[in-house]
């Protein structure tokens, strides 16, 4: 299962090599696994105990130090998480939408009267140079010498997967990124400042090139397309199957921790293993007549160009603690937390939650917290069918599971029957903190369930809403993934 092939052949016209090394071979000129068929692509990317990033030789990390990318787990949380807010979907749009379109329109009226451009240098390429910068605080960083340490980033990192040392230019261009991004940035809560530009650097490094490239093969792929004009409601599906086509990424590495067999291949531990995006993307058994660019393909939306995170490996994200604990004095894993905020004041709490649900998230946690303003019956935000089936789902329109922990917690120890009530407040999902209280909570319910028609229903719309929602994490890939 070795394969003699060149990097020529690789960089020329990958996608017959590709074809041909599916699902997976031995490739000597990488000195390493080339996975090419999209399960097995999967099943790397979804097992990152057997395939981590973290290991010594991952070229972004030689080269700007260790960051979210080079990390797997709870140290990839925490490189993570204080990026993430900002990143969201309904933070990007509500920020970047108006500043993309001043960025489009002035890059357009820069090359209008020619009649004429080269999409790529004037246009793709500046465009995602400019949000970049905007998004790192470097607006008024000068942006030729920008893409100077971009440029000599990118060719340290590519000269390290290659086999060289990190160049000095590299590290040159790196110190001149840190001197001018430090004082934007600063340190965040659980980085340090030095882990925040190694981020920053990554944003930089992962943001530019692969928009620049998206944005000139999908007006390429629509320029060239035989089907005709497409019309608007089809571009979403357009800029998906142009992911699919020439994912800008084109492969992601990883390094095996175990010895593992994989679609037939013995992959030894500390092996290199490089996922090819284009080739799984381009998998027959996945995606029928894989060469063509058709605008209405079914699955194009299951490409795998920005990888696959959790989602695809069957975890769904939840927003929490539902209305809100930002006001709260006290730990409700503690005590009976009452939080006596003015509605005005809890309305704010909401913010999160709703853009959460504009952005489509499937799970809410309500908290255990109890909210006098907001149900005057003061039961616990968990047992409250005033929280969850009034404000939570008629008006914010929540259409997702609620879950709920707080069965065992102090705020439900005078409750009788935590497990029934907290079903028939709304809860559709109930987490035991002990598998005693567990086992006692299933009785409960099953033993409530044959004298109640109204738990009977409610218990029968919950298993609904889980079956879906298991139903959407085990589709084959998941849903598309935005990054990151
Ligand atoms: C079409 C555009 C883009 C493509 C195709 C793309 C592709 C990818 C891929 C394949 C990965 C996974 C790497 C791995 O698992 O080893 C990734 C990660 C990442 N990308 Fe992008 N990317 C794009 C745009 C961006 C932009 C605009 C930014 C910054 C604003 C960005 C920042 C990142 C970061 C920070 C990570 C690491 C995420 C993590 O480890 O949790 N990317 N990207």
């Amino acid at each position: 299962m070795s394969h003699e092939i060149t990097l020529e052949q690789l960089e020329a016209d990958p996608h017959p090599v590709l074809a041909a090394l599916r699902p997976i071979a031995w490739v000597p000129v990488l000195n390493g696994w080339l996975v090419t068929g999209r399960e097995a692509a999967l099943h790397v990317m979804r097992d990152a105990e057997t395939f981590t990033v973290d290991d010594p030789r991952f070229s972004t990390g030689r080269v700007v130090g260790p960051s979210m990318l080079t990390r797997d787990g709870s140290e990839h949380a925490r490189h993570r998480d204080p990026f993430a807010e900002p990143l969201r979907l309904a933070a990007v749009r509500e920020r970047f939408a108006p500043v993309v379109r001043t960025e489009v329109d002035a890059l357009i009226d820069g090359f209008e009267r020619d009649g004429r451009a080269e999409l790529r240098r004037s246009f793709a390429g500046p465009l995602a140079a400019r949000v970049v910068a905007q998004l790192l605080g470097l607006e008024t960083a000068d942006a030729g010498e920008m893409l100077g340490w971009y440029d000599a980033i990118v060719a340290s990192v590519t000269g390290v997967a290659e086999g060289k040392q990190p160049s000095e230019a590299g590290a040159t261009a790196f110190e001149s990124l840190r001197d001018t991004v430090e004082p934007e940035l600063g340190s965040a809560a659980q980085l340090s400042s030095a882990e925040v530009v190694s981020n920053a650097a990554v944003m930089m490094f992962g943001g530019i090139e692969t928009t620049e490239g998206m944005i000139v093969n999908l007006l390429y792929h629509l320029l060239t397309y035989v089907g005709g004009p497409v019309e608007p409601a089809l571009y979403a599906n357009a800029v998906e199957e142009s992911l699919r086509l020439e994912p800008a990424a084109a492969v992601i590495d990883r390094y095996a921790t175990r010895d593992v067999e994989l679609a037939g291949a013995e992959i030894g531990k500390g092996d290199f293993v490089e996922i090819s995006l284009a080739g799984a993307n381009r998998d027959p058994a996945y995606f029928p007549d894989p060469n063509r660019f058709d605008v209405h393909r079914e699955n194009a939306r299951h490409q795998l160009a920005f990888a696959q995170g959790l989602v695809a490996g069957g975890t769904a994200a939840t927003a929490k603690h539902f209305p809100g604990l930002g006001l709260a004095t006290g730990n409700t894993d503690n005590g009976r937390i009452v939080i006596r905020a003015a509605a005005s004041e809890l309305r704010q709490g909401l913010l999160p939650f709703q853009s959460a649900i504009r952005a489509g998230v499937k799970l809410v946690m309500v908290s255990t917290a109890v909210y006098p303003k907001l149900d005057g019956s003061k039961r616990p935000a968990a047992f409250s069918s005033t929280i969850i089936n009034g404000l939570l789902r008629k008006k914010l329109g929540f259409k997702g599971i609620t879950v709920t922990d707080s069965l065992t917690a102090p705020a439900a120890d005078r409750i009788p029957h935590t497990a029934t009530k907290a079903m028939l407040a709304g809860s559709d999902l109930l987490i035991f903190g002990a598998e005693s209280a567990s086992e006692h909570g299933y009785s409960t319910l099953l033993g409530d369930e044959a004298g109640s028609a109204r738990l009977r229903a409610r218990l029968t719309i919950a298993a609904a809403r889980i079956r879906a929602l298991k139903a959407w994490l085990t589709e084959a890939g998941g849903p598309a993934c935005t990054t990151p």
